[in-house]
């Protein structure tokens, strides 16, 4: 993947207002230099969660949330990175630069969206005018709010009716043809491909439509449902429907529901549950697995009681068995023969579909409960089939808690030893010690100069006390670096330059600290900590010198050396 230049990024930042972007989601309160709320990402009563105009970034005193405006909108939208990107660049007005954009990897990329965005309003637009479209909408119960949230419309019964509207030319019926949106005959003759469906269009993480599924309105008509081709824009396995929608309706989302149809999704929506998302046809995928997760902790996955519907959830269960880290947990829910969340919401009500849920079987249930159906656990060869079959299974749990309690109970099944012979659990590593550092010169250096990047303008570059042998040193010359390559550079922007380093966590940290005093009061404590930090470089270097002299007399240095000792020691304070 491509990688978005640091200046792109610092640009970015610096056109970007974190309280205004957080204000446009969350009610802000101006409370003496920064704002407060109550924190978008966990459960409280009173205001923790701040912003700050000054440092351009966010932090929550009860959680631990924080952040810079891209961290924002990954964690509140939940945008991957470079969505996250694109979406303060187009807020900005800025272009990502082109080596980096991966969807924009094509000069008209945005052309794209725009037609697809076009392509729904007109089916939307033509549902109100179809009496056949509306009689169906009403005979499956589907509200006109729903559709509205949805999007859903009506692709007219006619071979160029979008064509006609949007293809005005030869470059757009180009890009109509390239957003999947046209079929082309063996004769070369190219048509619409949706015709006489109702039209749900399948939105991106952005909300922007990037594909349709197309039903038919008649019982017998085939195919039930026409989905767009993949596109550049569109690759089914990656996206979910209803996605979109549950990220509006969820500040944060407890858990996921997946269900296999359009109008599940849509229907258990009408009835407020307003977590569900469908898979487009196909089979549960990794991606499909890490994009759930990455969402919600708890994720359902509802599917028929049928045998076509165990196979399907158990394609699932293979799908997140490798995302299975601590504190996710995955469960399936099967329905009577013959139904569908659609009518199980429908007949039951959103009370009936909870109740479901609830009882719902847990991953470690299906999982012992199918191969263990498969086995005689009466016999020494029917348990050794059963660990045989579960092994390679729970070797793709990550490591942690729920993987030692699967083996536990693959172990009481079997009374065999999870790991097999040859592996003996580990012995506990020792941990690593954690306490605080004592706290520094250089650590208050890096809190004021986080504090007030600008700081580092008062000082003139080079920096003798790069040199000192001091944990922080290091960090401290390169955040002085930075803010002399970028003198208007603010905290947010700064610490970004260390994303998916080990530092990272503790510089947010320090620049979390609320320090007393005011800017001219910051100042004056920098400069003496680096004025401080000087001195101990000259003491440094005179203990070397001194070392060399006890080692091998005054000859042992040079006459370069001898000055420098000389020059050294007149710099001490007497
Ligand atoms: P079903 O065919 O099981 O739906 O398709 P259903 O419940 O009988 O009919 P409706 O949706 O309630 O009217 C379930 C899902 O499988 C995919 C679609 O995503 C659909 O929502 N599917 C089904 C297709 O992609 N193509 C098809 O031809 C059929
Ligand atoms: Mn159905």
């Amino acid at each position: 993947m491509a990688r978005i230049p640091d200046a792109f990024i610092d640009d970015l930042l610096a056109r970007t207002d974190i309280v205004e972007l957080i204000a446009s989601r969350v009610p802000l309160k101006k409370q003496g230099r920064e704002y407060s709320a109550r924190c978008p990402f966990h459960d409280e009563r009173s205001p923790s969660f701040t912003v700050s105009p000054t440092k351009q970034f966010y932090h929550c005193f009860g959680c631990g949330a924080h952040g810079t405006a891209i961290s924002f909108l990954m964690n509140y939208d939940r945008l991957e990175f470079l969505d996250a990107i694109e979406e303060l660049a187009r807020r900005a007005g800025m272009e990502v630069p082109r080596e980096a954009g991966r969807r924009q990897s094509n000069p008209d990329g945005q052309a794209l969206y725009d037609i697809l965005g076009e392509a729904a309003g007109f089916f939307r637009r033509q549902l109100p005018g179809s009496d056949k479209a509306r009689a169906y909408l009403r005979r499956r119960g589907l509200d006109e709010a729903t559709c509205e949230r949805f999007q859903i419309g009506y692709a007219p019964d006619s071979f160029d009716a979008l064509r006609n509207a949007l293809g005005t030319d030869e470059p757009r019926m180009k890009l109509l043809e390239r957003a999947g949106l046209l079929s082309r005959s063996e004769s070369g003759r190219v048509y619409d491909k949706f015709r006489d469906r109702l039209q749900f269009p399948i939105h991106d993480r952005r909300g922007r439509p990037i594909a349709f599924g197309g039903r038919v309105l008649e019982a017998d008509a085939a195919p039930k449902y026409l989905n767009s081709p993949e596109t550049e824009l569109f690759h089914k396995g990656r996206e979910l429907y209803g996605l979109w929608q549950v990220r509006q309706a969820n500040a944060k989302i407890p858990r996921l529901v997946v269900v296999e149809g359009y109008m599940d999704v849509v229907m258990l929506f009408q009835h407020g549950i307003e977590t569900a998302v469908a898979t487009l046809g196909t089979a549960t995928t990794g991606e499909h697995a890490e994009l759930l997760f990455r969402n919600a902790p708890d994720v359902y996955f509802c599917f028929d009681g049928d045998r076509a519907g165990r196979a399907a959830a158990w394609k699932a269960l293979e799908s997140v068995l490798p995302r299975m880290r601590d504190g996710r947990q995955a469960l399936f829910l099967f329905l009577p023969e013959g139904e569908d969340p659609d009518s199980i919401v429908r007949s039951e009500g959103a009370a009936g579909f909870e109740a479901r849920l609830k009882a719902a079987t847990p991953l470690s249930d299906f999982l012992f409960d199918t191969l263990s159906a498969e086995v005689d656990l009466g016999t020494l060869e029917g348990r050794g089939r059963l660990a045989g079959r579960v092994r390679p299974l729970l070797e793709q749990i990550p490591d942690g808690a729920f993987a030692d309690l699967m083996k536990q109970r693959l172990a009481t099944l079997t009374g065999l030893d999870a790991a097999g012979p040859a592996q003996r659990p580990a012995t506990p590593q020792p941990r690593r010690n954690t306490a605080a550092p004592r706290r520094s010169l250089v650590r208050s250096a890096i809190v004021l100069l986080l504090q007030q990047p600008s700081l580092a303008l008062e000082l003139e570059p080079p920096f003798r006390f790069a040199v000192l042998q001091q944990p922080g040193i290091d960090l401290l010359v390169d955040l002085l670096g930075l803010v002399y390559e970028r003198p208007d550079i603010r905290t947010g922007a700064l610490i970004e330059h260390f994303a998916g380093q080990e530092v990272h966590g503790s510089l947010q940290a320090l620049a979390t600290i609320d320090l007393p005093g005011d800017p001219a009061a910051w100042r004056t404590e920098f400069l003496d900590a680096i004025q401080r930090l000087d001195q101990m470089t000259i003491h440094q270097r005179l203990d070397e010198l001194q070392a060399a002299i006890r080692a091998g007399g005054m000859s042992a240095l040079d006459d370069a050396q001898k000055a420098e000792l000389r020059e050294l020691q007149g710099k001490l304070p007497r």
